[in-house]
């Protein structure tokens, strides 16, 4: 059943940030005090860098605690020589985890470079240990142009897992310029499915700016489709949109 997926829309990305953060921290407090760690998705992209700045900043000055956190991220690239800068591994210990008290153990970021062979075992195990965990309490989502969600890109199923996808020329060209040149873009990712992710209990995806503004609006106003893996975000219980006025332009 489809439903109206809340858009809420904030003066600035900065704005948006600091409100969800400070849901996500009681939501972090509230679980904890029910005596288990928090289970949080986490995404990559520069949509998200306000977000973990916010989270950070908490950890230093409001004492917000991720000892009692358990991370699963959404995605990482193929073939990217190990510690390249741009894999999502190097992306989340810069941007959050080198700066706040989580246990290394606790955070899983899908492999990037195992042996092809090793990849299916790989993903299952990882479907396994989101499961093990308890599911996802709460997932963190950017929106691709394509209308991807993780590197879900159209023709995604709605029931797919964590899987290898072929990444769309449109989401390697915009990915270009901080590879140096679409040519050093990897042509293939490790995502959770839309299915993985849709099992999250609650969702909020991010997106700023003009050039979100088209693809947030048919996410969120049109067809449900696997052309637009965010728009099956609509059948979800407890997802909503976080905008900045630009990316709801054409709401
Ligand atoms: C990549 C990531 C997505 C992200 C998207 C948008 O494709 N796999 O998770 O949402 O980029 O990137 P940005 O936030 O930089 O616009």
């Amino acid at each position: 059943m489809t439903r109206t997926l809340p858009a809420r829309v904030f003066a600035d990305r900065e704005d948006a940030c600091r409100t969800l953060a400070g849901e996500v921290a009681e939501m972090i407090a509230a679980i904890n005090r029910s005596g288990r760690p928090a289970v949080l998705g986490l995404a990559t992209g520069r949509t998200p860098l306000p977000f973990y700045a916010e989270l950070i900043r908490r950890h230093r000055e409001d004492g917000l605690s991720f000892r009692e956190v358990v991370t699963f991220n959404l995605d990482e690239y193929l073939g990217l020589a190990e510690g390249h800068l741009e894999s999502y591994r190097a992306f989340m210990r810069r941007e959050l985890f080198d700066h706040v008290d989580i246990l290394p153990g606790n955070v899983h970021i899908p492999d990037g470079w195992l042996a092809k062979s090793e990849i299916p075992a790989h993903c299952a195990a990882y479907e396994r240990a989101i499961r093990e965990a308890g599911g996802i309490d709460f997932q963190l989502l950017g929106i691709g142009r394509t209308g991807h969600i993780g590197f879900n890109e159209p023709g995604s199923p709605r029931d797919s897992r964590t899987r290898v996808v072929a990444l769309d020329e449109l989401t390697r060209r915009d990915a270009g310029p901080s590879f140096g040149g679409i040519s050093q873009v990897p042509r293939q990712a490790i995502s959770m499915g839309c299915g993985t992710i849709l099992e999250a209990r609650r969702i909020a995806l991010l997106a700023w700016g003009e050039a979100k503004a088209a693809i947030v609006k048919t996410a969120l106003q049109g067809q449900v489709t696997d052309q637009v893996s965010a728009s099956f975000l609509q059948e979800h219980a407890d997802a909503a949109f976080y905008l900045d006025e630009a990316a709801a332009g054409e709401l």
